[in-house]
Protein backbone atom coordinates (compact mmCIF):
# COMPACT_ATOMS: atom_id res chain seq x y z
CA UNK A 1 0.00 0.00 0.00
CA UNK A 2 1.14 3.76 -0.86
CA UNK A 3 1.98 5.92 1.55
CA UNK A 4 0.20 9.60 1.62
CA UNK A 5 2.68 12.20 3.15
CA UNK A 6 3.32 15.40 2.70
CA UNK A 7 5.53 17.06 0.00
CA UNK A 8 6.40 20.30 -1.21
CA UNK A 9 5.08 20.84 -4.86
CA UNK A 10 6.52 23.29 -7.35
CA UNK A 11 3.44 22.98 -9.69
CA UNK A 12 3.95 25.45 -12.67
CA UNK A 13 6.34 27.91 -13.52
CA UNK A 14 7.50 30.94 -11.25
CA UNK A 15 4.15 29.77 -9.09
CA UNK A 16 4.94 29.98 -5.36
CA UNK A 17 5.34 26.37 -3.85
CA UNK A 18 2.40 24.34 -2.34
CA UNK A 19 2.46 22.03 0.56
CA UNK A 20 0.38 18.76 -1.25
CA UNK A 21 -0.59 15.44 0.03
CA UNK A 22 1.59 13.29 -2.28
CA UNK A 23 1.31 9.19 -2.73
CA UNK A 24 4.98 6.94 -2.21
CA UNK A 25 4.71 3.79 -3.22
CA UNK A 26 6.40 0.94 -0.67
CA UNK A 27 9.95 0.24 -2.38
CA UNK A 28 10.13 -2.01 -5.62
CA UNK A 29 13.28 -4.06 -5.81
CA UNK A 30 16.42 -1.78 -5.51
CA UNK A 31 14.70 0.49 -3.68
CA UNK A 32 14.38 1.85 -0.43
CA UNK A 33 11.53 4.24 1.10
CA UNK A 34 13.09 6.78 3.34
CA UNK A 35 11.69 8.63 6.68
CA UNK A 36 13.36 12.04 5.68
CA UNK A 37 14.64 13.84 8.64
CA UNK A 38 16.16 16.82 7.49
CA UNK A 39 16.74 18.82 3.65
CA UNK A 40 18.59 21.62 2.83
CA UNK A 41 16.79 24.29 0.29
CA UNK A 42 19.36 24.43 -2.34
CA UNK A 43 19.72 26.84 -5.09
CA UNK A 44 18.68 24.26 -7.89
CA UNK A 45 15.43 23.74 -5.89
CA UNK A 46 14.58 27.31 -7.11
CA UNK A 47 15.81 26.89 -10.70
CA UNK A 48 13.45 23.66 -10.93
CA UNK A 49 10.22 26.13 -9.95
CA UNK A 50 11.55 28.76 -12.42
CA UNK A 51 11.58 26.09 -15.20
CA UNK A 52 15.33 26.92 -15.61
CA UNK A 53 16.19 23.03 -15.64
CA UNK A 54 13.39 21.10 -17.68
CA UNK A 55 9.17 21.41 -18.01
CA UNK A 56 8.57 17.98 -16.36
CA UNK A 57 5.98 19.99 -14.08
CA UNK A 58 4.94 19.22 -11.40
CA UNK A 59 8.18 19.06 -9.09
CA UNK A 60 8.73 17.33 -5.80
CA UNK A 61 11.22 19.53 -4.83
CA UNK A 62 14.11 19.06 -2.19
CA UNK A 63 17.51 17.18 -2.37
CA UNK A 64 19.88 17.79 0.34
CA UNK A 65 18.67 15.88 2.98
CA UNK A 66 19.19 12.60 5.72
CA UNK A 67 17.13 10.37 7.12
CA UNK A 68 16.51 7.08 8.02
CA UNK A 69 16.01 4.17 6.15
CA UNK A 70 11.91 2.80 6.47
CA UNK A 71 11.93 -0.14 4.52
CA UNK A 72 13.82 -1.74 1.71
CA UNK A 73 12.91 -3.42 -1.24
CA UNK A 74 13.68 -6.74 -2.60
CA UNK A 75 17.65 -7.59 -3.79
CA UNK A 76 18.84 -4.27 -1.51
CA UNK A 77 21.85 -5.50 0.34
CA UNK A 78 23.96 -3.13 2.58
CA UNK A 79 21.29 -1.27 3.51
CA UNK A 80 18.52 -2.04 6.73
CA UNK A 81 15.44 -0.39 8.49
CA UNK A 82 16.63 1.88 10.72
CA UNK A 83 20.06 2.82 9.01
CA UNK A 84 21.00 6.61 9.52
CA UNK A 85 21.31 7.65 5.70
CA UNK A 86 22.89 10.88 3.41
CA UNK A 87 20.67 10.95 0.12
CA UNK A 88 22.70 11.52 -2.76
CA UNK A 89 22.15 12.73 -6.13
CA UNK A 90 24.09 10.40 -8.34
CA UNK A 91 24.09 6.55 -7.40
CA UNK A 92 26.98 4.95 -9.03
CA UNK A 93 26.33 2.51 -11.27
CA UNK A 94 29.15 0.09 -11.37
CA UNK A 95 28.95 -0.82 -15.49
CA UNK A 96 29.23 2.06 -17.07
CA UNK A 97 32.62 3.59 -19.21
CA UNK A 98 33.67 6.22 -16.28
CA UNK A 99 32.71 3.22 -13.48
CA UNK A 100 34.64 0.77 -15.54
CA UNK A 101 37.77 2.47 -16.20
CA UNK A 102 38.07 2.77 -12.15
CA UNK A 103 36.59 6.14 -12.22
CA UNK A 104 32.67 5.31 -10.34
CA UNK A 105 32.78 9.72 -9.08
CA UNK A 106 32.33 10.61 -12.37
CA UNK A 107 29.71 7.60 -13.07
CA UNK A 108 28.22 8.73 -16.08
CA UNK A 109 24.64 6.44 -15.42
CA UNK A 110 23.21 7.52 -12.88
CA UNK A 111 20.02 6.25 -11.44
CA UNK A 112 16.78 6.66 -9.30
CA UNK A 113 14.01 4.68 -8.02
CA UNK A 114 11.96 3.02 -10.62
CA UNK A 115 8.25 3.42 -9.35
CA UNK A 116 7.14 7.30 -9.54
CA UNK A 117 5.50 9.31 -6.96
CA UNK A 118 1.95 10.91 -7.53
CA UNK A 119 -0.11 13.64 -6.73
CA UNK A 120 -4.14 13.30 -7.58
CA UNK A 121 -2.52 10.14 -9.75
CA UNK A 122 0.35 12.50 -11.74
CA UNK A 123 3.66 11.39 -11.53
CA UNK A 124 5.89 13.86 -9.77
CA UNK A 125 9.29 14.64 -10.91
CA UNK A 126 11.65 14.53 -7.81
CA UNK A 127 14.05 17.39 -8.16
CA UNK A 128 17.41 15.60 -9.09
CA UNK A 129 16.28 12.13 -8.87
CA UNK A 130 15.44 12.88 -5.03
CA UNK A 131 12.50 14.50 -3.75
CA UNK A 132 13.12 15.18 0.08
CA UNK A 133 11.03 17.70 0.83
CA UNK A 134 8.20 15.28 2.23
CA UNK A 135 7.27 13.06 5.07
CA UNK A 136 9.00 10.29 3.10
CA UNK A 137 10.45 9.81 -0.36
CA UNK A 138 11.69 6.93 -2.76
CA UNK A 139 14.94 6.65 -3.86
CA UNK A 140 17.34 3.94 -5.59
CA UNK A 141 19.44 1.96 -2.67
CA UNK A 142 22.53 3.96 -4.55
CA UNK A 143 21.18 6.77 -3.70
CA UNK A 144 21.32 6.57 0.26
CA UNK A 145 24.67 6.35 1.92
CA UNK A 146 24.89 5.13 5.66
CA UNK A 147 26.59 7.31 7.62
CA UNK A 148 27.60 7.43 11.78
CA UNK A 149 24.08 8.49 13.32
CA UNK A 150 25.52 10.56 16.01
CA UNK A 151 25.46 13.54 13.67
CA UNK A 152 22.58 15.94 13.73
CA UNK A 153 20.30 15.52 10.22
CA UNK A 154 19.88 18.60 9.44
CA UNK A 155 24.11 19.01 9.20
CA UNK A 156 23.96 15.75 7.41
CA UNK A 157 22.05 16.59 4.69
CA UNK A 158 24.01 19.38 3.93
CA UNK A 159 26.66 16.55 3.04
CA UNK A 160 24.47 15.25 -0.13
CA UNK A 161 24.82 18.37 -2.05
CA UNK A 162 26.07 22.09 -1.61
CA UNK A 163 28.62 21.67 0.95
CA UNK A 164 30.06 18.23 -0.72
CA UNK A 165 30.15 20.84 -4.30
CA UNK A 166 32.40 22.79 -2.37
CA UNK A 167 34.62 20.58 0.15
CA UNK A 168 35.14 18.27 -2.76
CA UNK A 169 35.61 21.03 -5.51
CA UNK A 170 39.20 21.49 -3.08
CA UNK A 171 40.01 18.28 -1.91
CA UNK A 172 39.12 15.75 -5.03
CA UNK A 173 38.48 18.04 -8.17
CA UNK A 174 41.40 20.67 -6.90
CA UNK A 175 43.58 18.64 -5.25
CA UNK A 176 44.63 20.65 -2.60
CA UNK A 177 47.64 20.02 -0.18
CA UNK A 178 49.79 20.59 3.10
CA UNK A 179 51.45 24.15 2.45
CA UNK A 180 48.99 24.86 -1.03
CA UNK A 181 47.73 28.86 -1.42
CA UNK A 182 44.19 28.98 -2.55
CA UNK A 183 41.83 31.43 -3.34
CA UNK A 184 38.03 30.98 -3.68
CA UNK A 185 35.73 33.03 -5.82
CA UNK A 186 32.30 33.40 -4.16
CA UNK A 187 31.52 32.79 -0.58
CA UNK A 188 27.76 31.49 -0.49
CA UNK A 189 27.60 27.58 0.97
CA UNK A 190 29.60 26.43 -1.91
CA UNK A 191 32.63 28.47 -1.66
CA UNK A 192 33.02 28.60 2.05
CA UNK A 193 32.88 24.91 1.70
CA UNK A 194 35.70 25.01 -0.40
CA UNK A 195 37.36 27.41 1.95
CA UNK A 196 36.90 24.60 4.42
CA UNK A 197 37.74 21.87 2.94
CA UNK A 198 41.03 23.55 1.80
CA UNK A 199 41.74 24.00 5.53
CA UNK A 200 41.74 20.39 6.26
CA UNK A 201 43.65 19.62 3.56
CA UNK A 202 46.44 22.03 4.45
CA UNK A 203 46.23 24.94 2.53
CA UNK A 204 48.83 27.47 4.19
CA UNK A 205 47.14 30.51 2.43
CA UNK A 206 43.12 31.03 1.48
CA UNK A 207 41.76 33.96 -0.09
CA UNK A 208 38.46 34.42 0.04
CA UNK A 209 36.90 36.92 -2.56
CA UNK A 210 33.45 38.36 -2.85
CA UNK A 211 31.41 41.42 -3.06
CA UNK A 212 29.84 41.55 -0.04
CA UNK A 213 31.19 41.82 3.17
CA UNK A 214 28.87 40.07 5.68
CA UNK A 215 30.13 37.00 3.53
CA UNK A 216 33.47 37.84 3.55
CA UNK A 217 33.43 37.80 7.68
CA UNK A 218 31.82 34.69 7.30
CA UNK A 219 34.24 33.56 5.12
CA UNK A 220 37.05 34.05 7.94
CA UNK A 221 35.09 31.73 10.70
CA UNK A 222 35.63 28.91 7.86
CA UNK A 223 39.22 29.45 7.45
CA UNK A 224 40.06 31.77 5.23
CA UNK A 225 43.13 33.24 5.84
CA UNK A 226 42.64 36.76 3.70
CA UNK A 227 39.65 38.57 2.23
CA UNK A 228 39.47 40.45 -0.88
CA UNK A 229 36.27 42.46 -1.64
CA UNK A 230 36.32 42.69 -5.10
CA UNK A 231 33.62 45.65 -5.37
CA UNK A 232 36.47 47.26 -4.10
CA UNK A 233 39.88 46.45 -5.80
CA UNK A 234 41.21 44.31 -8.32
CA UNK A 235 41.33 40.57 -6.67
CA UNK A 236 43.85 39.47 -9.42
CA UNK A 237 46.18 42.05 -8.42
CA UNK A 238 45.47 41.69 -4.29
CA UNK A 239 45.64 37.68 -4.83
CA UNK A 240 49.29 38.84 -6.52
CA UNK A 241 50.11 40.61 -3.53
CA UNK A 242 49.22 38.46 -0.62
CA UNK A 243 51.44 35.47 -2.17
CA UNK A 244 54.22 37.43 -3.03
CA UNK A 245 53.62 38.34 -7.05
CA UNK A 246 53.24 35.00 -7.28
CA UNK A 247 49.54 34.07 -7.96
CA UNK A 248 47.55 30.68 -5.86
CA UNK A 249 48.24 27.15 -6.24
CA UNK A 250 44.62 26.68 -6.51
CA UNK A 251 42.00 28.75 -7.85
CA UNK A 252 38.51 27.90 -7.02
CA UNK A 253 35.44 29.37 -8.76
CA UNK A 254 32.41 28.73 -6.63
CA UNK A 255 29.53 31.18 -8.54
CA UNK A 256 29.46 30.44 -11.96
CA UNK A 257 30.18 33.96 -13.92
CA UNK A 258 32.50 34.87 -16.74
CA UNK A 259 34.29 37.55 -15.05
CA UNK A 260 34.60 35.44 -11.28
CA UNK A 261 36.18 32.48 -14.19
CA UNK A 262 38.42 35.15 -15.13
CA UNK A 263 39.76 36.32 -12.45
CA UNK A 264 40.27 32.96 -11.19
CA UNK A 265 42.29 32.15 -14.01
CA UNK A 266 44.36 34.77 -13.55
CA UNK A 267 45.09 34.86 -9.97
CA UNK A 268 46.57 31.34 -9.90
CA UNK A 269 50.75 30.95 -10.23
CA UNK A 270 52.41 28.98 -13.06
CA UNK A 271 51.17 25.33 -13.37
CA UNK A 272 48.39 25.96 -10.73
CA UNK A 273 44.41 24.69 -11.35
CA UNK A 274 41.43 26.25 -11.77
CA UNK A 275 38.31 24.56 -10.52
CA UNK A 276 35.00 25.59 -12.00
CA UNK A 277 32.31 24.45 -9.23
CA UNK A 278 29.90 27.54 -9.25
CA UNK A 279 27.12 26.88 -12.31
CA UNK A 280 27.27 28.96 -15.42
CA UNK A 281 24.04 29.80 -17.48
CA UNK A 282 24.13 28.52 -20.91
CA UNK A 283 24.21 31.72 -22.54
CA UNK A 284 27.50 32.47 -20.77
CA UNK A 285 30.97 32.58 -22.32
CA UNK A 286 34.44 33.44 -22.00
CA UNK A 287 37.17 34.57 -24.05
CA UNK A 288 40.82 34.17 -22.83
CA UNK A 289 44.14 34.35 -24.97
CA UNK A 290 45.00 30.89 -25.59
CA UNK A 291 49.05 31.83 -25.22
CA UNK A 292 48.03 32.58 -21.39
CA UNK A 293 45.73 29.11 -21.32
CA UNK A 294 49.53 27.58 -22.94
CA UNK A 295 51.76 29.95 -21.41
CA UNK A 296 50.62 29.46 -17.96
CA UNK A 297 50.56 25.42 -17.93
CA UNK A 298 48.82 23.81 -14.95
CA UNK A 299 45.24 22.80 -15.32
CA UNK A 300 41.93 23.80 -15.95
CA UNK A 301 39.35 21.76 -14.23
CA UNK A 302 35.33 21.35 -13.31
CA UNK A 303 34.09 20.12 -10.82
CA UNK A 304 30.67 17.47 -11.20
CA UNK A 305 29.22 17.18 -7.27
CA UNK A 306 32.99 17.90 -6.31
CA UNK A 307 33.75 14.55 -7.46
CA UNK A 308 32.51 13.10 -4.53
CA UNK A 309 32.50 9.54 -4.27
CA UNK A 310 29.24 9.22 -1.67
CA UNK A 311 30.35 5.50 -0.43
CA UNK A 312 33.87 6.84 0.44
CA UNK A 313 33.51 10.35 1.35
CA UNK A 314 30.56 10.93 3.10
CA UNK A 315 30.97 8.98 5.80
CA UNK A 316 34.36 10.08 6.20
CA UNK A 317 33.35 14.13 6.27
CA UNK A 318 30.42 12.54 9.07
CA UNK A 319 33.46 11.13 11.09
CA UNK A 320 35.63 14.24 10.96
CA UNK A 321 32.43 16.74 11.53
CA UNK A 322 31.91 14.38 14.90
CA UNK A 323 35.67 14.37 15.70
CA UNK A 324 35.21 18.08 15.78
CA UNK A 325 37.66 18.99 12.66
CA UNK A 326 35.13 19.52 10.31
CA UNK A 327 32.58 22.78 11.18
CA UNK A 328 29.83 21.80 9.44
CA UNK A 329 27.22 23.52 12.23
CA UNK A 330 27.97 27.08 10.74
CA UNK A 331 26.45 26.33 7.49
CA UNK A 332 22.59 26.25 8.87
CA UNK A 333 21.88 29.32 9.17
CA UNK A 334 18.01 28.60 10.44
CA UNK A 335 15.89 25.40 10.73
CA UNK A 336 12.35 25.74 9.21
CA UNK A 337 9.45 23.98 9.03
CA UNK A 338 8.07 22.44 5.62
CA UNK A 339 5.85 25.29 4.49
CA UNK A 340 8.28 27.70 4.81
CA UNK A 341 10.31 27.35 2.35
CA UNK A 342 9.42 29.49 -0.26
CA UNK A 343 9.92 31.99 2.32
CA UNK A 344 13.74 30.43 1.96
CA UNK A 345 14.12 31.19 -1.33
CA UNK A 346 13.62 34.80 -0.49
CA UNK A 347 16.11 34.55 1.95
CA UNK A 348 18.20 32.79 -0.59
CA UNK A 349 17.82 35.74 -2.94
CA UNK A 350 18.22 38.57 -0.82
CA UNK A 351 22.08 36.66 -0.08
CA UNK A 352 20.79 36.72 3.67
CA UNK A 353 21.44 32.73 4.37
CA UNK A 354 24.29 29.91 3.78
CA UNK A 355 21.25 27.29 4.16
CA UNK A 356 17.39 27.37 5.33
CA UNK A 357 17.55 23.54 6.18
CA UNK A 358 13.73 22.15 6.95
CA UNK A 359 13.20 19.71 9.68
CA UNK A 360 10.71 16.93 9.53
N1 LIG B 1 32.23 38.57 -7.57
C1 LIG B 1 32.44 37.99 -6.35
N2 LIG B 1 31.48 37.38 -5.65
C2 LIG B 1 30.25 37.36 -6.16
C3 LIG B 1 29.95 37.92 -7.42
C4 LIG B 1 31.00 38.58 -8.13
N3 LIG B 1 30.81 39.15 -9.30
N4 LIG B 1 28.63 37.73 -7.66
C5 LIG B 1 28.14 37.06 -6.61
N5 LIG B 1 29.10 36.84 -5.69
C6 LIG B 1 29.01 36.14 -4.42
C7 LIG B 1 27.75 36.42 -3.63
O1 LIG B 1 27.88 37.60 -2.85
C8 LIG B 1 27.62 35.17 -2.77
O2 LIG B 1 28.28 35.30 -1.53
O3 LIG B 1 28.96 34.75 -4.68
C9 LIG B 1 28.30 34.09 -3.61
C10 LIG B 1 27.34 33.06 -4.19
O4 LIG B 1 26.77 32.38 -3.15
P1 LIG B 1 25.31 31.76 -3.19
O5 LIG B 1 24.43 32.60 -4.03
O6 LIG B 1 24.92 31.49 -1.77
O7 LIG B 1 25.51 30.40 -3.98
P2 LIG B 1 26.01 28.94 -3.50
O8 LIG B 1 24.89 28.18 -2.92
O9 LIG B 1 27.27 29.04 -2.72
O10 LIG B 1 26.33 28.32 -4.94
C11 LIG B 1 27.33 28.87 -5.77
O11 LIG B 1 27.78 26.86 -6.97
O12 LIG B 1 26.84 24.75 -7.11
C12 LIG B 1 26.88 26.02 -7.64
O13 LIG B 1 24.65 26.30 -8.54
C13 LIG B 1 25.56 26.77 -7.58
O14 LIG B 1 26.31 28.24 -9.23
C14 LIG B 1 26.04 28.14 -7.85
C15 LIG B 1 27.37 28.19 -7.10
ZN1 LIG C 1 21.65 21.19 -4.50
ZN1 LIG D 1 28.60 4.26 -13.73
Amino acid sequence: MAHQVKGVIAKSKGDPVAIETIEVPNPGPGEVLIDVKACGVCHTDLHYREGAINDEFPFLLGHEAAGLVEEVGEGVTGLAAGDFVILNWRAVCGHCRSCRRGRPWNCFSTHNATQKMKLDGKELSPALGIGAFAEKTLVAAGQATKVNPEAKPEVAGLIGCGVMAGLGAAMNTGQVSRGDSVAVFGCGGVGDAAIEGSRLAGAHTIIAVDIDPTKLEWAKEFGATHTIDSSKVDPVEAIREITDGNGVDVAIEAIGLPITYEQAFYSRDLAGTVVLVGVPNPEMKIELPMIEIFGRGGTLKSSWYGDCLPSRDFPMLIDLYLQGRLELDRFVSETIGLDEVEEAFHKMERGEVLRSVVIL
